[in-house]
Formats: structure tokens, sequence, C-alpha cells
């Protein structure tokens, strides 16, 4: 009997990790990224760490943003080992602080004159409701309204680089979000995720309709189930990872396909507001799609991220 059952459970197993390996999408395009600058939040690791390295490896001038400054400069060391490519380096951004984003902003662009892709990848699952120094759930801040305000403030050096994109990296748990009562602190951790994951796709379609015609053009992904430390701080999901046992995740560099090929590929010109699996597109969910809530929601995010009068004539008008 117990044989049976230990038999079976490794046919599952593996069958799960066979079914991965062959529905994983994988980023074919050639393109040469030399001359391009490209920036890529929270690639101190995982999914960002292998997106940063293959966009580097394709020749682009890359700045890696991260909130830990030997973490950041530990990623740009082994980027540059194990692909040769110089030109890359750091920059400190925490997205918990409205301020370290807009400082970010400002010492990008007095060094570089334009942004061809902005990959807003960092994310993270909090467990406690505690608040930022600005007064937002952590979570969200993270998740949606410091990339909300980076992405915002970056729009002029996009558009002198246009044709030039903007991936944001969501998730499939954005099917399980609400844009109910937004930003209300009465949400647990995992709803809380999956609300700033839908938050991030209804973003990316609403910039994309702002964006429209000015050749900068903006999408979300989903990664898959991927092998990071993403769970790390949550009890109860690292409990479920552990049980499902990590090989049977993808790996980062797998999990990294998709945001490169929106970043890279030829296919993807002028596509704009689309949702990606994969490296191909695929359908997000119903509540992505409701033009009235992302009105509402960039109407909050705005009042939020505090966007001066000024910074919205200059970034959006
Ligand atoms: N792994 C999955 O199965 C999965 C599934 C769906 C979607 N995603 C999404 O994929 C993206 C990448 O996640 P991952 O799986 O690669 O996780 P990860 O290994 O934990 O990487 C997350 C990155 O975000 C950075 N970060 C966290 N808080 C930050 C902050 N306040 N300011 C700036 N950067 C911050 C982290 O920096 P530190 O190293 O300093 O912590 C790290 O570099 C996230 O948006 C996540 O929601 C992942």
């Amino acid at each position: 009997m117990w044989m049976f059952l230990i038999i079976w459970t490794v046919v599952v197993l593996f069958s799960i990790k066979l079914f991965n390996k062959l529905s994983t999408g994988k980023c074919y395009a050639d393109t040469v990224m030399s001359g391009k600058v490209v920036v890529v939040t929270g690639a101190s690791g995982g999914i960002g760490f292998e997106t940063a390295l293959e966009l580097a490896r394709r020749g682009a001038k890359l700045i890696i943003a991260c909130r830990n400054n030997e973490k950041g400069e530990k990623a740009v060391r082994r980027i540059i080992r194990r692909t040769n490519n110089k030109r890359v380096r750091f920059i400190h951004l925490d997205l918990t602080s409205l301020e370290s984003v807009r400082k970010f902003v400002a010492a990008l662009e007095e060094s570089e004159a334009k942004l061809d892709v902005l990959i807003n990848n960092a994310g993270a699952i909090c467990t406690t409701r505690e608040k930022t120094e600005d007064g937002i759930l952590k979570d969200l801040q993270i998740n949606y309204y410091g990339p909300f305000l980076l992405t915002v403030l970056l729009i002029p050096m996009l558009k002198k680089a246009a044709p030039s994109r903007v991936v944001v990296v969501s998730s499939s748990w954005h099917k399980f979000g609400t844009v109910e009562n937004i930003n209300s602190e009465k949400y647990g951790y995992i709803q809380s995720y999956a609300n700033s994951k839908l938050y991030n796709v209804i973003f990316s379609k609403e910039l994309a309709r702002r964006l429209y015609g000015t050749g900068v053009d903006v999408n979300s992904l989903n990664p898959g189930q991927v092998n990071t430390s993403l769970y790390r701080s949550s009890t109860f999901l690292e409990k479920i990872r552990s049980l499902m046992l990590y090989s049977f995740f993808k790996t980062p560099e797998e999990g990294a396909q998709t945001s490169v090929y929106l970043a890279v590929s030829y296919e993807c010109d002028q596509m704009t507001g689309k949702y990606f699996e994969d490296c191909q597109e695929a359908r997000a969910s119903y509540k992505a799609e409701d033009e009235v809530a992302a009105a509402k929601l960039w109407e909050v995010s705005q009042e939020l991220v505090k966007l001066t009068p000024d910074e919205i004539k200059r970034c959006l008008g």
C-alpha cells in the first residue's frame, strides 16, 4: 500500500514537472540590445536578476534598481563577470519610499538622456499590514504605487527613446484581486497581494491607452510559478511552497522568459495594453478590462503618490 502511494506521488510530481517543462514559453528572439538603455527593478535576485542578465548578454546598457546596496552591487559584479558587458550599474531604489523613487528618477535623468525599456519587476508579499513612511500599505506600495510613480516620472525619458517599452510583472493571482475598497486594510495579506497584482494589469492597460500613439508600449505578464525567494516572508505560503517542492516550479531563468520577450521581441512591436504568459498573449481577468475602475484607480494613485501639477504637466500632459 505504502509503496503504491509513494510511486503514485512520484509519478504525479514528475507529470507536473513535465507539464511545466513542456508549457514554459521561451524567448527565441535574437534581438541585440546595444545602445538601448534598460532599467530592471528588483534585479538583485530571482526573476529580475535573470532578466537583467539576459539583457546584459544582449549588450544593453543596464541599470539595476534595488533597495539593498550590497545586493545591487553584487548583482552588477555577477552580471559583468558572466556577460563581459561593462555597461551595467546599480542605482538605489526603495519602492517603500516615494522620496527614494523621486531620487532614483533624478539620478537616472542626470546620467542618461533616454530610456528604452523599463521593467517593473520588483515585488513582495508582506504578511504584516504595516504602512510605509508615506502612509500606504507596504505591499501595495512595493508592488503598485511605487512602480506607478516610477513609471509616470520616467515617461519623458521613455518618449525620448520611442519606440520604447514598459514591462509590468504581474501574476496569475491578479485573477483573485478586487478593485472594491482600494487600499482597505481589512484585506488579509494574500488578498492584498492579489489586489496589487490586479492593479498592475489595470495600470498597464490604462497607461497604454493614455500613451497610445506616442511610441511607448506598455504590457503586463505572469511569469508563472517560479522558484524564487518571493514567498520567504509568508509563513502560510512558505509551507505550501515547501509542499509543492522547489524543483517542480519554473527556474528563475525560465520565469524571466516572458519579461525578456516583452522587452526585446520584434513580435511585440507596437503591441500595447496586452497581458502575456509563457511568451504569448493571454487573457487577463475581466476585472482588468474595466475602464471605469481603471480611471478610479488612476485618480486614487495620482493623489496617493502626490504627483505635483508640474509633474502631471511634464509627464502626462
Ligand atoms: N516567484 C513566483 O512564483 C512569481 C509568480 C508570479 C509573479 N511573480 C512576480 O515576479 C516579480 C519578481 O519576484 P521574484 O519571484 O523574482 O521574487 P524575489 O526573488 O523575492 O525578487 C523580488 C525582488 O524585488 C525586490 N524588492 C522587494 N522589495 C523592494 C523594495 N521595497 N524596493 C525595491 N525592490 C524591492 C527584492 O529585493 P531584495 O533582494 O532586497 O529583497 C528582489 O530583488 C514580483 O513582482 C512577483 O510578484 C513571481
